[in-house]
């Protein structure tokens, strides 16, 4: 690792065998086999054949930036194109894959890649909800269920999981992520991969996963998005590279680019990332694809004088497929015959991607995703609606909850309904929402009226204002159906297209005068519950003052509006926890539970004292720290309890605390074990998540919940870069949230 990183430091058929596979069982997918067959099929192909796989086109579908070949149907028969991506449907892909297949030389198979992010057609919620569930074998299911719905309408390559970590909650693409911590965020990462690629690829129901962006992409200057990236190697190497290591590891197929740079280096140009740390280091056995024409890209970066440069540079750093640019298309030919190219990572990138083609069993049968029985029984079945119901329930989580405001008492008969997202089906869906449909996204008045039938309340909706402008023209409506209910829900928050790509924001408060109508309505002294819905945390300091509930659904698919009537009326309980800190302001971030201490801490004795870490006007504490989340009932933490005071490598510590449910509902608490490394060669976090269990008690019961440590986990990049872990004393926290917890502390030898 050392050298990796003084390294990156110092550079700134083939017709006939086609044929014979679709004839004879011997030829039928041999996972021991396809070297043999990948290279018997290299040896057969021309330049421009091997050229024409590195090739990625948009069919000219949801595309996020421009279109450099409209003309992709005929460069699929002159054989220049190795993949395809937006296309999807039964017929349509079906169509394409034909004129690879029949129409070319070799007939080689199309891959067809697609943003399959949180779901495909029964949309779930948007990944950094699914996250607050810290429930590991649901996100994986999710995948599941969109990898199944993906291949029934011809794809075989999803874009995900997006791994990215970030702390900056303006970077619109928080929402696509699982949040701020390393440690949970390599778990999801690794589920996500599981849940995507299934045990075999060659499962029809499974598909290639694609890790992304490679790397440190969440770190954008200012949390603006594409914008330059400038952090410490070792907070790469600690922070944002591990969700990755962890997909390598689940042995995720597909690798895919970022657009920023690190430390003056665009990331496909980055021969470090791609070729010493992914390839020789970490034995990524998989395909490197660009993120759309970032190999054109290098050029605005400033890193290539023009197409051919961007195209020398990102090969020669190990990137394969080129998304977009078709500078691969154009240049490589010359790159190789003037020397800057060798023609053997053609190969390399060729075999590669022929590999996954194979394990897909593409050239078994390239019509094997393309089955109508499937694309019209499998796709949104009723069980992946209950699932998904399911998961809109546990990934809301509840930010205040004074004098049980929430769930909605059985006396209330009149709810009113008020504000821009109440009845908002598209926004439902939330950012890069595949094949969702807003049709079968049930709203939160859809949600509250089916559940309310059967209990003879009635639900008034009044939109109240819109979501981001400054129109006040339906407060008046607003306020008198507040007044004529006895109890009412405020949806308020921003639109699905105000986060993820290309979405920063510099003001996180509630968009429009949504804050001000809230107030309006709240200090009617109804019983009101806030719902909100957004992709990334926001700065509602002011809305948490007033508000005596709030219920956090960012959006939640498909289902929403069911799983959060279920919640409201109590038919589930909430028990998601944020992994993202939502700041008092926007003046604080970058901010994260994982901070360091620095050398002036605020002494808690003065905290006046004007020479410690501080701002003049605001705290240092967020609104709501990492791991936050209430539930309708109360969990108490006892008992801490070390299985030794000291350990050493050979040793694993066993950390006990009895949690008991004190209040009146039956409910799931999700119990957070930190660390805090006193003294190191290198100064380390405050607090360090190092496990979870998530536990059901009912009313009044205990449970002992166990977590394990070993001194691998207490590891970190150290003075000399080592990743080791040092002997010392550490704290140790099990607490409901980051910021609080019983404590305790250990000695490792
Ligand atoms: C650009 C986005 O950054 C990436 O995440 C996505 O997969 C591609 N466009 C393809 O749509």
């Amino acid at each position: 690792m050392k050298n990796q990183i003084h390294l990156f430091f110092s550079i700134a058929c083939f017709s006939f065998l086609f044929q014979s596979c679709n004839s004879g069982p011997n030829l039928k997918i041999d996972t021991n086999n396809y070297q043999k067959k990948v290279d018997s099929l290299i040896k057969i192909m021309t330049f421009d054949e091997k050229i024409g796989q590195l090739n990625l086109l948009a069919s000219g579908w949801d595309v996020t930036g421009p279109v450099m070949d409209p003309n992709y149907k005929q460069l699929i028969k002159q054989g220049k194109v190795g993949a395809i991506f937006n296309a999807y449907k039964v017929d349509y892909v079906a169509d394409l894959q034909r004129l690879a297949v029949e129409e070319t030389r070799l007939g080689i198979p199309l891959l067809f890649g697609y943003d399959v992010i949180h779901g495909y057609r029964t949309i779930f919620p948007i990944p950094l909800a699914q996250s607050c569930t810290w429930d590991l074998a649901m996100i994986e299911h999710s995948d599941r269920i969109a990898a199944s719905e993906a291949t029934a309408e011809g794809i075989n390559w999803a874009f995900a999981p997006m791994v990215d970590i970030s702390r900056d909650p303006r970077w619109g693409r928080v929402s696509e992520g699982a949040g701020e911590d390393t440690w949970l965020g390599s778990k999801i990462a690794a589920a996500r991969v599981r849940g995507f690629q299934g045990e075999s690829i060659y499962d029809e129901r499974t598909l290639l996963a694609c890790m992304k962006h490679f790397a440190a992409y969440g770190a954008p200057q200012a949390g603006r998005d594409y914008h330059t990236v400038d952090i410490s190697e070792r907070s790469l190497l600690e922070y944002y590279l591990p969700p990755f290591k962890a997909c390598v590891d689940a042995g995720v197929a597909s690798v895919m680019t970022s657009f920023n740079e690190i430390s003056g280096v665009p990331s496909s140009s980055n021969h470090w990332l791609y070729t010493d740390l992914l390839r020789d280091s970490w034995g990524f056995k998989g395909f490197v694809v660009t993120d759309y024409t970032s190999i054109y890209e290098l050029i605005p970066h400033g890193v290539a004088e023009d197409s051919a440069h961007a195209g020398e540079l990102a090969l020669n750093a190990g990137i394969q497929l080129d998304m977009q640019s078709s500078i691969y298309l154009k240049n490589l030919k010359n790159l190789v015959a003037t020397g800057k190219v060798n023609e053997t990572l053609i190969d390399k990138a060729v075999s590669d991607i022929l590999t996954a083609k194979y394990k897909l069993g593409l050239f078994d049968d390239p019509y094997r995703y393309c089955n109508k029985t499937r694309q019209e029984n499998e796709i949104m079945t009723q069980e992946s609606k209950d699932f998904a119901r399911q998961m809109v329930t546990k990934s809301c989580v509840l930010l205040k909850n004074d004098n049980q405001t929430l769930p909605i008492p059985e006396s209330v008969k009149k709810i009113a309904l008020i504000g821009p997202l109440g009845d908002a089906d598209v926004d439902m869906l939330g950012n890069w929402s595949a094949t969702g449909l807003a049709q079968n996204c049930v709203t939160l008045l859809d949600g509250l009226k089916s559940e309310g039938i059967n209990k003879n309340i009635q639900v008034h909706f009044v939109k109240g204002c819109n979501v981001n402008d400054d129109s006040t023209y339906g407060f008046n409506d607003a306020i008198k159906a507040a007044k004529n209910a006895d109890y009412v829900i405020l949806a308020l928050g921003e639109h699905r297209n105000m986060s993820g790509e290309a979405a920063s924001r510099t003001n996180l408060d509630l968009p429009g005068v949504q804050l001000h109508l809230a107030e309006k309505i709240i200090e009617l002294g109804k019983p009101t519950a806030v719902i909100l819905f957004n992709g990334r945390p926001l700065t509602i300091p002011e809305l948490n003052k007033k508000a005596p509930a709030i219920l956090e659904a960012w959006f939640g698919g498909v289902e929403s509006g069911n799983g959060i009537a279920d919640l409201l009326f109590g038919k589930a309980v909430p028990s998601g926890k944020l992994t993202m800190t939502f700041p008092l302001n926007v003046g604080q971030i970058p901010i994260h539970y994982n901070m360091k201490n620095n050398g002036r801490p605020v002494d808690p004795t003065n905290p006046e004292y004007q020479f410690r870490s501080k701002y003049l006007d605001s705290p240092n504490e967020p609104l709501f720290p990492f791991g936050y989340g209430l539930s309708y009932t109360t969990f108490e933490y006892s008992d801490l309890k070390l299985s030794a005071s000291e350990i050493t490598n050979t040793d694993t510590l066993l950390i006990q605390a009895r949690i008991t449910n004190t209040g009146n509902f039956d409910g799931e608490e999700i119990v957070q074990l930190y660390v805090h490394d006193l003294v190191g060669s290198v100064t380390r976090p405050v607090k360090e998540l190092k496990g979870f269990s998530k536990v059901f008690l009912t009313k009044g019961e205990s449970k002992t919940v166990t977590i394990k440590l070993t001194t691998n986990d207490l590891r970190f990049y150290t003075l000399d870069m080592l990743y080791a872990y040092e002997p010392g004393k550490f704290e140790v926290y099990i607490g409901p949230n980051s910021s609080t917890g019983l404590k305790d502390s250990f000695l490792v030898k």
